[in-house]
């Protein structure tokens, strides 16, 4: 990160200003780094529009579906655009500490001793490159922290907890959360008023997104979303059930498949079709369909 470049025309699409009005107030006309954009905007008076300060997570059980990439791009985004960030690593691959230009070996503390021995937030807080964007890192230490958790008093609130009074420091907390099950993730929804939730079109990924919607359902509007609380009580469990009905069916009538031999091309045809698939994907290919997306309401994909 430390190495990260903008032209005068780039910090002028971040401030909302013209790249003759960057290079005034800078006085110089190419060389700016991330450090640059904060002197910008005190000398444009340019300050981020006001925001509601807000914890937001993301999350998905299933692996590899984008979340660190994504938070911590958006993470990084927000602090150009002027916002005090925390991004908050959970998972002891350290991936997210990686991506922010840090080296999570390197640190003794994480947000292990903060839920553990009740180490306050700001003391394992670390400054990256990007001003205004604070990360609390993570490393291997992080991997024994659900058994750590599973004796404590209120093991699921300690997050919750620790980022209590945050918004005098941060306007957002972005937390990164590993592909699993646990203690650590349910203090993560808990802590959360926003959850995003990448997915991946693909069947386990949707069946990630399945095991995720039936974590949250029980636990009803306390442990739901913002969007959720903010819905008078009697509405809360069928907008869960709406959101569900909805990922389900958008998810169900988009099958895609990898490829003419591979992904669903065990999954039998349409009855009466003798063809083989593959030659019914050509087919379907020549009258100018896609072959990695169908509707599966069209015949070829009706089984
Ligand atoms: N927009 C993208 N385009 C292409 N590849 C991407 C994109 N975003 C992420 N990837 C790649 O997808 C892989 C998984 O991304 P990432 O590590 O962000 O997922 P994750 O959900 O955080 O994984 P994990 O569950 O292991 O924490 C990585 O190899 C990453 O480089
Ligand atoms: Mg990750």
């Amino acid at each position: 990160m430390h190495n990260v470049r903008y032209s005068a025309k780039r910090l002028a699409e971040i401030v909302g200003a013209t790249p003759k009005q960057v290079e005034g107030a800078l006085g110089r006309k190419d060389g700016f780094g991330p450090e640059d954009l904060r002197a910008l905007r005190e000398k444009l008076r340019r300050p981020p529009e006001p925001f509601p300060a807000r914890v937001q997570l993301f999350l998905n059980f299933k692996g590899g579906t984008g979340k660190t990439s994504i938070s911590s791009s958006y993470a990084y985004r927000l602090a150009e655009r002027g916002y005090r960030v925390l991004m908050i690593d959970l998972d002891s691959q350290g991936h997210a500490t990686k991506c922010l230009g840090e080296e999570g070996g390197r640190f003794e503390r994480t947000l292990h001793d903060v839920l553990i021995r009740k180490v306050p937030l700001e003391e394992v807080t670390v400054h990256t490159g990007m001003p205004g964007l604070d990360l609390v890192p993570a490393n291997l230490a992080m991997s024994t922290i659900d058994l750590a958790l599973m004796p404590l008093a209120g093991r699921e609130f300690r997050l919750r907890n620790a980022l209590q009074g945050f918004a005098t420091r941060h306007d957002f907390v972005i937390l990164d959360a590993p592909p699993s099950f646990g203690l650590l993730n349910l203090n993560a929804l808990m802590a959360a008023n926003d959850l995003v939730i990448p997915v991946l079109a693909d069947f386990l990924s949707y069946d990630g997104l399945r095991l995720l919607f039936e974590t949250i359902q029980p636990r009803g509007a306390r442990r739901a979303p913002h969007a959720l609380r903010r819905l008078p009580p009697r509405h809360r469990r069928p907008a869960v059930h709406q959101v569900r009905a909805g990922v389900e069916r958008g998810l169900t009538d988009l099958r895609l498949r990898r490829g003419l031999e591979g992904g669903d091309g065990h999954r039998r045809g349409p009855a009466g079709d003798p063809a083989p698939r593959a030659a019914r994907d050509r087919r379907g290919r020549r009258r100018g369909g896609s072959v990695t997306c169908a509707r599966p309401s069209t015949p070829t994909f009706r089984s």
